[in-house]
C-alpha cells in the first residue's frame, strides 16, 4: 500500500470514531439516540440486511435477482428496493417489513430523472434554460409526484460533466461546464429534498455517478476513466462537491474505474474525499451490480473480496448484486472487516430513514388518495410546459421567419417524430406516454390547418413518398420539419461513434428548401448532434431536444412567439465526429490554434464547433455596451464587472448574460476561458439593464496539483457576452 493509502486507512478508522460529530443539534441528538438504541438491538444479520437493495420490478442493468424477496423483507434482511412504485405496491412490501422483529421500514428508490408521470424535458434540455429556478421547479414537481407514488428516493441528479457527445448519457446531465453543473446540482438537490425530508412532497436525492463517469475513454459507456487529479479537481469534481454541500442524502458510486480503482471500491473517493474531506453524512449506494462487477474489473477475485473492498472503501448499500448479504457476516466473524465499518454504513442508512419520518409512520408515502390528486395535476402540466418552453434553443432564424404569424393559413407538417408520443419522452422516462402532447396534437388543438406528411420512415430514416411531401410543402405557407435521432439513441449504453443526423432526413430538408417555401426545422435529440447540411440550408432551426409531456404545447408556444426562446447550449455542438471530445474550455497549448502555422489543428476537418457552448438566439436582439471593471474593497469581493445590455429588437425577450474568466498566467495550465457567472434577464423592446458580476475567490481560483483551491495574484481577462465565443473583454490585475 502506498503512503497515501495508509494515511487514508488511518484516516478511515480515526474518522469512524469521530463520525458522529458534526453540528449536534437537538434533532440530531434525538436522531442519534434513536438510531443508537435501535442499532444496539440489531443482530449482525439485520445490520447487513440494511446494506442490501434489490430490484422489485424491471431491471435497469444485467443479472437482476428476480427472486421474490418478501420473506427476506419480513425477516429484516433487506433495507431497500428499487424499481417499485405506486402507493399500493410499496405499501405491500412495507407491510412485509413491518412483520420483521425490529420493524425497520424499507426505502424505495427509482430513477426519476426528468419528471415522474408528468414528464419534463431531459436534464440536458433543462440545463439549456440557464434558469435555475425553472430547474428547481422541475425537480420539485418530480419529487411531489414521486413521493405521492410511495417513493422516498430518486437516483438523481446525475451531475457527471460531459465533454464527449458520443457518450449517450450526456442527456442526463447539465452539460460540459463544471461551474454551471455545480449550480444545477444544487438547484436539483434543493428541488427534490426541499428543506425537510419528512415532508410528504420531498424525496432523497442521489448525486451520481461518483466519480468521473462522464469521461469514459472514447465516449464508450462504462469504459475506463483516466485523468490527472488536477484535471478531475477543476473540470469534473465541482458538481459532486456542490451536491454534497447542498445536503444530498445519498451518492451513487460509478461503474467505471477512476485512478486505477473501481469507484465502488475506491477508498480515496468514498471515504477520504466524500466522507472525510467533504464531511458527507449521508450514504453511498453502488450503481447497479457494481460491487459484484469489481470481479469483472479484475480488482476482486470473488464476491467475498468484492464485499471486503466495498465496505472498506465506504460503499454503504449494495444495489442488486449480493456480495454483502452472502459474505459480510463471515468477513466480520473472521476479523477481516471491523464491525465498526458495518455499523457506520448502517447508521448512515438508518439516519436517512429517520429523516424521512418513516420510523414514525412507515406508510406516510403510501397514500393512494394523495397519489390520485397529485399525479398529472394541472400544476404539474403547467410546470412541465413552463420548463419545456425555456429549454428550447433557437439556433438560426434567417429572414426572421420565426415567430410564425397566428394567421398562417396552411402548415405542412413533415416528419413522423411530430406524432411520436414515445419519442417525446426521451430515455430514462417515467412519463405516462398516453398523456404526452405531440407537436401534431398541439397544432390541431390550436385550430391550425395542418397537412401532416410522414416525410421519412421512423425506423430507417429513409425518405417516404418525396413527391407527396414536396406537394404538401408547395401548397403551404410554411413547412415545419420535425427531425432528429430517436429518443432511445441517447441514454445508458447508447454511445455512438457517429452523432450525425441521418443523411436522408437532411436531404429531405434540402429538397423542401428548394420549394422556396419558408422551412422551420425542429431538431429533436438527447445530445449534441451533427447536421451540417441542414445547418447550412434551413433558414430557421430550433433545438427542441426531448421535452416530454408538454412537448407539443411548448414548441407551439415558441413557434408562434407566445414564448420568445431563451435557451443556450449547455454543450458544444461539433461539426465533425473527429473533433470529439470538443468543449469550450480547451487550453492554449504551446502552439495555440489561434496562432495558425505550426498549431493545434487538423489537416482534414475544421477545429471550430458548429455551435459554441452558451449559444442561443432570440426573436429579438441584444446589444452589450459599457463593459467596466470596478475595483472593490469590500471583504471577499475583489472587484465587480458590469455591462449594459439593451433589447434592440421588437420583441420582449430574455438574455443569458455570461461572464467568462481567463487567468492569464498561473502555476498550472489553465483553460482559455471558464464560465464564472451568468444572469438571465428579461427586457422589453428598447429596455436596457446593467448586469453586475462580483469577482470573488469563486471566479478567480482553481485547484492546483495538490488539489488545494488557490487564488493567485496576477493578470486576468474578464469576458462578457451572449455565448462563449461572442464576448467583449476587459483586463484586470489582482494585486
Ligand atoms: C443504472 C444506472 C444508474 C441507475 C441505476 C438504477 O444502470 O447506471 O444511473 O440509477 O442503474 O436504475
Amino acid at each position: 500500500m502506498n503512503k497515501r493509502k495508509l494515511l487514508f486507512n488511518a484516516l478511515g478508522s480515526v474518522m469512524l470514531l469521530a463520525s458522529c460529530g458534526g453540528n449536534v443539534t437537538s434533532e440530531n441528538r434525538e436522531m442519534d439516540r434513536f438510531v443508537s438504541e435501535l442499532m444496539g438491538k440489531m443482530t449482525i444479520e439485520e445490520k447487513i440486511g440494511q446494506l442490501c437493495q434489490c430490484s422489485g420490478g424491471f431491471a435497469t442493468g444485467p443479472n437482476n435477482t428476480k427472486i421474490d424477496r418478501t420473506e427476506d423483507i419480513s425477516k429484516g434482511l433487506l433495507g431497500s428496493m428499487l424499481n417499485v412504485s405506486g402507493a399500493a405496491n410499496t405499501r405491500k412490501y412495507q407491510e412485509a417489513a413491518m412483520k420483521s422483529r425490529l420493524q425497520i421500514p424499507l426505502i424505495f428508490g427509482l430513477d426519476v430523472i426528468h419528471g415522474f408521470r408528468t414528464g419534463f424535458p431531459l436534464p440536458l434540455a433543462e440545463a439549456a434554460s440557464f434558469d435555475l429556478d425553472a430547474i428547481e421547479r422541475s425537480a420539485r414537481c418530480s419529487a411531489r409526484e414521486a413521493a405521492a407514488a410511495g417513493l422516498h428516493w430518486t437516483f438523481a441528479p446525475m451531475v457527471d460533466i460531459g465533454w464527449d457527445a458520443r457518450w449517450g448519457r450526456v442527456m442526463e446531465g447539465a452539460g460540459e461546464d463544471p461551474y454551471y453543473g455545480a449550480k444545477v446540482a444544487k438547484a436539483r438537490v434543493h428541488g427534490l429534498q426541499g428543506d425537510d425530508l419528512s415532508d410528504e412532497s420531498t424525496i432523497m436525492a442521489c448525486i451520481k455517478h461518483f466519480a468521473g463517469y462522464g469521461a469514459p475513454i472514447a465516449g464508450k459507456d462504462y469504459n475506463s476513466v483516466d485523468m490527472s487529479m488536477g484535471h478531475f479537481a477543476n473540470f469534473y469534481m465541482p458538481p459532486y462537491k456542490a451536491g454534497a454541500e447542498a445536503g444530498a442524502a445519498t451518492f451513487m458510486s460509478a461503474f467505471n474505474d477512476f485512478n486505477n480503482e473501481p469507484c465502488t471500491g475506491s477508498e480515496f473517493l468514498l471515504r477520504y474525499l466524500l466522507k472525510d474531506k467533504w464531511g458527507f453524512k449521508g450514504f453511498v449506494v453502488s450503481d447497479w451490480g457494481s460491487v459484484g462487477e469489481m470481479i469483472n474489473h479484475r480488482y476482486a477475485a470473488d464476491e467475498k473480496e468484492a464485499a471486503l473492498k466495498g465496505i472498506t472503501a465506504g460503499l454503504d448499500m449494495e444495489m442488486v448484486s449480493e456480495c454483502y448479504s452472502k459474505n459480510l457476516k463471515a468477513l466480520v466473524e473472521e476479523g477481516k472487516v471491523d464491525e465498526k465499518l458495518v455499523d457506520d454504513a448502517v447508521r448512515r442508512i438508518l439516519e436517512q430513514k429517520y429523516k424521512l419520518g418513516l420510523f414514525e409512520d412507515p406508510f406516510k408515502y403510501c397514500n393512494e388518495e394523495r397519489e390520485k390528486s397529485v399525479i398529472g395535476s394541472k400544476q404539474s402540466r403547467e410546470d412541465a410546459c413552463y420548463v419545456a418552453e425555456r429549454s428550447i434553443v433557437l439556433l438560426k432564424n434567417d429572414k426572421n421567419i420565426l415567430p410564425l404569424s397566428k394567421d398562417v393559413k396552411r402548415i405542412s407538417l413533415v416528419g413522423a417524430l411530430a406524432k411520436s408520443q414515445k419519442d417525446m419522452c426521451g430515455a430514462w422516462s417515467c412519463a405516462d406516454v398516453s398523456k404526452v402532447v405531440t407537436l401534431y396534437d398541439a397544432m390541431c388543438e390550436r385550430g391550425y390547418n395542418v397537412d401532416y406528411v410522414e416525410g421519412y420512415n421512423l425506423e430507417n430514416n429513409k425518405i417516404v413518398d418525396l413527391n407527396r411531401t414536396l406537394s404538401s410543402a408547395r401548397n403551404s405557407d410554411v413547412v415545419i420539419v420535425a427531425m432528429g435521432e430517436r429518443a432511445w439513441q441517447s441514454g445508458e449504453m447508447r454511445s455512438k461513434g457517429d452523432i450525425s443526423i441521418a443523411e436522408e432526413q437532411q436531404k429531405l430538408v434540402s429538397e423542401l428548401v428548394k420549394t422556396g417555401k419558408p422551412v422551420v426545422v425542429l431538431m429533436m435529440c438527447g445530445r449534441p448532434v451533427i447536421f451540417n447540411e441542414v445547418r447550412k440550408n434551413a433558414p430557421a432551426i430550433l433545438c427542441t431536444w426531448w421535452l416530454s409531456s408538454e412537448a407539443g404545447n411548448a414548441i407551439c408556444n415558441v413557434l408562434w412567439g407566445d414564448y420568445n426562446p431563451s435557451g443556450k447550449l449547455p454543450m458544444t455542438f461539433p461539426q465533425h465526429n473527429g473533433q470529439i471530445p470538443l468543449n469550450y474550455q480547451y487550453k492554449s497549448t504551446g502552439r495555440p490554434t489561434a496562432n495558425g502555422g505550426w498549431c493545434a489543428k487538423y489537416i482534414d476537418i475544421p477545429t471550430e464547433p458548429a455551435y459554441p457552448f452558451g449559444y442561443g438566439l432570440s426573436y429579438t436582439t441584444f446589444e452589450y455596451s459599457d463593459l467596466k471593471v470596478n475595483d472593490s474593497v469590500n471583504g471577499d469581493v475583489y472587484a465587480n464587472v458590469s455591462v449594459n445590455v439593451k433589447n434592440t429588437g421588437k420583441y420582449k425577450g430574455e438574455e443569458v448574460v455570461q461572464l467568462y474568466v481567463r487567468d492569464e498566467v498561473a502555476s498550472v495550465t489553465r483553460p482559455i476561458k471558464e464560465l464564472k457567472g451568468f444572469e438571465k434577464i428579461s427586457l422589453e423592446p428598447g429596455e436596457s439593464k446593467t448586469v453586475t458580476f462580483d469577482i470573488t475567490d469563486e471566479q478567480l481560483g482553481f485547484y492546483n496539483n495538490n488539489m488545494d483551491y488557490v487564488v493567485e495574484k496576477g493578470d486576468f481577462t474578464f469576458m462578457v457576452g451572449t455565448n462563449s465565443k461572442d464576448v467583449q473583454s476587459i483586463k484586470y490585475t489582482l494585486k
